[in-house]
């Protein structure tokens, strides 16, 4: 099963209590401005989702997310690792974070729909999804760059080798009938992995969410929800 929760900057609480020790010894080495909050956010994000998951009498010090040896994030409780897959991306003043309660990994993004060089995705593209793009009336062109972009960082960092690999050993295959609110799987072809991936994809006020996970398609990703309904 697929979590996914979203937070805006707003949302993050005020000072860093909420932090760990060894995680506010990383905060104070960030000298630039933009990824410091961004981690912080990042952060806040992971914690959120771990509360909304576990149950929200857990304070969010109890929980700490740190970097693997490639980077990847993974949470802790009380200093003990927790066996679930965990994902994190942040965009904008937004961070997303998806979890599986499980040890199956997973990959996210997210991306603000904009529009993009045309280098872009002639370096990052394949032949085939450059020719899908091209083939596309003008204004959904934008849609549909981001999304190709946002699933092949969610299969990245499902492998957790992230941009070190070439962004052409996965292939997207896009819907003709473009993007909905609600979550869809899209066809992936990658050469990473010799089982079959799937990557949600679900557009949400103007920005694309993609969550990779292995497998054939199962239940779309539930909303995490931080308040008792
Ligand atoms: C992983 C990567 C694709 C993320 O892309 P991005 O667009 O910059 O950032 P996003 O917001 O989508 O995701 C960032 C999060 O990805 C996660 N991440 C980083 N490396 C990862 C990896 N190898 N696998 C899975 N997740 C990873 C981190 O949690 C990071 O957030 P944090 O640093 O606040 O903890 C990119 O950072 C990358 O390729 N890193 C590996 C290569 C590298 O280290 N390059 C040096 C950069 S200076």
């Amino acid at each position: 099963m697929v979590h996914f929760l979203i937070q805006h900057e707003d949302d993050v609480a005020a000072g860093n209590g909420w932090l760990s020790p060894r995680e506010r010894e990383t905060l104070k080495r960030f000298r630039v401005p933009k990824r410091l909050s961004d981690w912080r956010r990042g952060r806040w994000t992971v914690k959120q989702a771990l509360r909304a998951f576990f149950g929200l009498e857990y304070p969010a010090e109890r929980f700490e997310i740190l970097p693997n040896s490639e980077g990847a994030p993974e949470p802790y409780i009380d200093g003990h690792r927790l066996p679930m897959g965990l994902s994190l991306a942040h965009s904008g003043n937004r961070a997303l974070c998806a979890l599986t309660g499980s040890d199956m990994p997973i990959g996210c993004d997210l991306e603000r729909i904009k529009p993009r060089i045309p280098e872009f995705i002639e370096d990052y593209f394949t032949d085939a999804e450059l020719s899908h793009v091209r083939g596309l009336p003008p204004e959904r062109r934008d849609e549909a760059v981001t999304l190709i972009w946002s699933a092949k960082e969610s299969i990245l960092k499902l492998f957790q080798v992230g941009l070190r690999a070439d962004t052409r050993t996965v292939g997207v295959i896009l819907p003709p009938d473009g993007c909905f609110s609600d979550w869809r799987d899209i066809g992936i072809a990658t050469s990473l992995a010799p089982d079959p991936v799937t990557v949600w994809k679900r557009i949400d006020r103007g920005m694309v969410l993609t969550v990779a996970v292995p497998g054939v398609p199962g239940v779309k990703p539930t909303a995490l929800q931080l308040e008792t309904p």
